[in-house]
């Protein structure tokens, strides 16, 4: 096999240079890159059998950029509404270029995969920063020092091969973000759908295939209309259609219906008859469309229902289990994020959508640090390129059932969620009602602080007065020196969408986020028509203008069996800064 007999023809001159003793010793000095210990960090996962060793493995090694350092700096420039830079967005050839791995990062880690006997060929991604190869698990084993395992989901028939922990060389963890797939068991079926689906409207009929009538005044159920008044889009036309646009990630094999989208305008959108969204396949994702997800459905038609006539792209991204065990081409990694968004990084900067919504995510500690930064990082650079991207803050308010920590001292903590704690990216909570506007009630609006991300600049003085609010309350159960979320909020209950035809009533932040990116497109529309540049990375801009954002000052976010946080005036780890008031958001951009 080529694995193992090709060693020494492969064997490049850099090699043959040192001696070889002194190789086989630098190999040889293993140090561990993650370790999740003896558990399974998820209880969503069990150990489900040996995998067959020759099965074909896609490895996949992220190089480390090399100035990414650079990159945050843009960044922080470019958001920062206060600095000459603010705008002055990067290129996707600047960033690529930030992005790209030394020569020396990449020399070190082909050296390496080499003398194993690992055929690299040249660098296939466009942002050069992967190396990705098809070998036989024992031969994964030996350069990474582990063990990997066939896991089985709970709830689910979805298998994953992954390793509880794994090393290398110890000079090439600076060179090595991290090995994929590892030690991430955040997949696909565990990434929470952050959308409840509530059938029963109080003082309606049941009966979903009954008409509703459309509620002007988000009192009872969520319409476009209504959202539309509450929020101040009502009077504004977009202009810049031809250039501005807006995305949804759908993961989870969600697909978006465009019949039930059809029916959806018609029903509560009659002037966009005639208009239709764009879907995307990314690695290998489908488009069934006798298959309507709840949360792609929901997404595409509330983010359209705010920011029509704004072009909509959704992005079906692949990576879905099951897992086949006798694969002879490689086996499908399982993580959706890394995969989109190496993908996007591809997309040329006229074709990249100024906004993106996604409502997926994770408990942060079921993520290993090193996979949860890059995904983290790669969201920063789509913020370096212009791009605002929003992320729903989850349905479990401080967290999810019993919320044990598990690092081995099952000690009870917060959870806060992943990509929703990410410094990066714009966290929405979720609302209810009208005069006031509350914290939602059906469901407790994710929030928290993380226990991974460290508080970043932009929001220390808000969260700061937060807490000086909070006085000790929960103290113990979260890191306050964390990076705080959400961000924003929008209304998050009662959200009238169509699935098969029928009118479902859902709740969750997964009704927030397609809503307040709805309003940020149009922003985005009114910034380009003003200037010819976009919103870029959001919190920045948000944070120094808290007054237009609607302050929500009522409600809690219970969870871990404590009432979680209080909503307060100012910034709150329940609501943010608040809801969208585009009128006075128009003011500031
Ligand atoms: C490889 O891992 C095992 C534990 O699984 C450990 O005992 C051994 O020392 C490691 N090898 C090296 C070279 O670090
Ligand atoms: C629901 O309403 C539809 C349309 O009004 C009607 O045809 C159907 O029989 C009703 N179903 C039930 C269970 O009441
Ligand atoms: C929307 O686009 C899809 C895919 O091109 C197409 O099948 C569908 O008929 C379109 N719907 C409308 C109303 O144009
Ligand atoms: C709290 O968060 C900070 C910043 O992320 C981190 O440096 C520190 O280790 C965390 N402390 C605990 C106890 O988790």
């Amino acid at each position: 096999m080529l694995f193992s007999s090709a060693v020494l023809t492969l064997l490049p001159l850099t090699t043959l240079a040192s001696p070889f003793s002194s190789r086989a010793a630098l190999y040889a000095d293993l140090s561990t890159k993650h370790s999740w210990g003896a558990s399974i960090p998820s209880a969503s996962w069990v150990y489900h059998s040996t995998p067959d060793p020759a099965t074909l493995l896609n490895l996949r090694f992220g190089l480390r950029p090399s100035n990414f350092d650079t990159l945050l700096a843009h960044l922080s420039e470019t958001s920062d509404p206060f600095h000459e830079r603010y705008g002055k967005h990067l290129s996707k050839e600047q960033v690529d270029e930030l992005m790209r791995p030394s020569s020396e990062t990449l020399q070190e880690v082909k050296d390496w995969l080499t003398w194993h006997g690992v055929e690299v060929g040249a660098l296939p991604s466009a942002s050069d920063r992967w190396i990705s190869v098809n070998i036989p698990i024992s031969l994964a084993e030996t350069l990474l020092n582990t063990t990997y395992h066939v896991f089985a989901h709970t709830d689910s028939d979805a298998k994953i091969v992954r390793t509880l922990e794994y090393s290398l060389p110890r000079h090439l963890h600076e060179h090595i973000n991290l090995v994929s797939p590892t030690t991430y068991f955040g997949t696909t079926q565990s990434m929470r759908t952050t959308s409840l689906l509530q059938p029963k409207i109080s003082g309606l009929n049941s009966n979903l295939t009954a008409e509703l009538t459309p509620s002007i005044s988000c009192r009872t159920v969520v319409t476009p209309t209504c959202l539309q008044e509450l929020y101040n889009t009502a009077n504004y036309t977009p202009t810049q259609t031809n250039v501005n646009k807006i995305g949804i990630t759908g993961y989870l094999a969600q697909y978006a219906s465009y019949s039930d989208y059809t029916t959806f305008i018609q029903k509560y959108l009659p002037d966009a008859t005639g208009s239709n969204f764009t879907v995307t396949q990314v690695n290998g994702g489908y488009n069934y469309q006798n298959s309507p997800g709840l949360e792609a459905n929901l997404d595409v038609q509330y983010a359209t229902g705010v920011s029509w006539p704004t072009p909509l792209t959704f992005y079906s991204i692949g990576g879905s289990p099951p897992f086949l065990l006798d694969s002879a081409t490689g086996s499908n990694t399982n993580e959706p994020y890394l995969d989109w968004l190496d993908w996007i990084a591809t997309v040329p900067d006229d074709e990249l959508p100024n906004t993106f919504s996604t409502s997926y995510g994770d408990d942060e500690q079921t993520v290993p640090a090193d996979y949860a930064t890059e995904v983290c990082n790669l969201l920063a650079t789509l913020g370096a390129r212009g791009a605002s991207v929003l992320f729903s803050s989850g349905d479990s308010g401080v967290g999810a059932g019993n919320c044990q920590s598990n690092d081995g001292t099952n000690k009870v903590i917060f959870q806060p969620a992943f990509p929703a704690s990410c410094p990066y990216v714009t966290t929405v909570g979720g609302t209810t009602g009208i005069s006031p506007e509350i914290a939602t009630t059906d469901f407790a609006s994710g929030g928290g602080f993380s226990r991974l991300f460290s508080q970043p600049s932009y929001q220390a003085d808000a969260v700061k007065a937060f807490l000086a609010t909070n006085g000790d309350a929960n103290s113990g159960m979260f890191n306050a020196s964390g990076r705080a979320y959400p961000d924003v909020a929008a209304q998050g209950q009662g959200f009238q969408v169509i699935v098969r035809g029928q009118t479902l009533s859902l709740d969750g932040t997964s009704c927030s986020s397609p809503t307040f990116a709805g309003v940020v497109a149009l922003l985005n529309d009114y910034k380009l028509a003003k200037d010819g540049t976009t919103l870029g990375f959001l919190n920045p801009l948000l944070y120094a203008n808290p007054d237009a954002l609607n302050d929500i000052t009522t409600g809690t976010n219970y969870g871990c069996g404590t009432s979680g946080f209080s909503a307060a005036t100012g910034w709150d780890p329940v609501t943010g800064l608040g809801t969208p008031d585009f009128l006075k958001l128009q003011a500031i951009v």
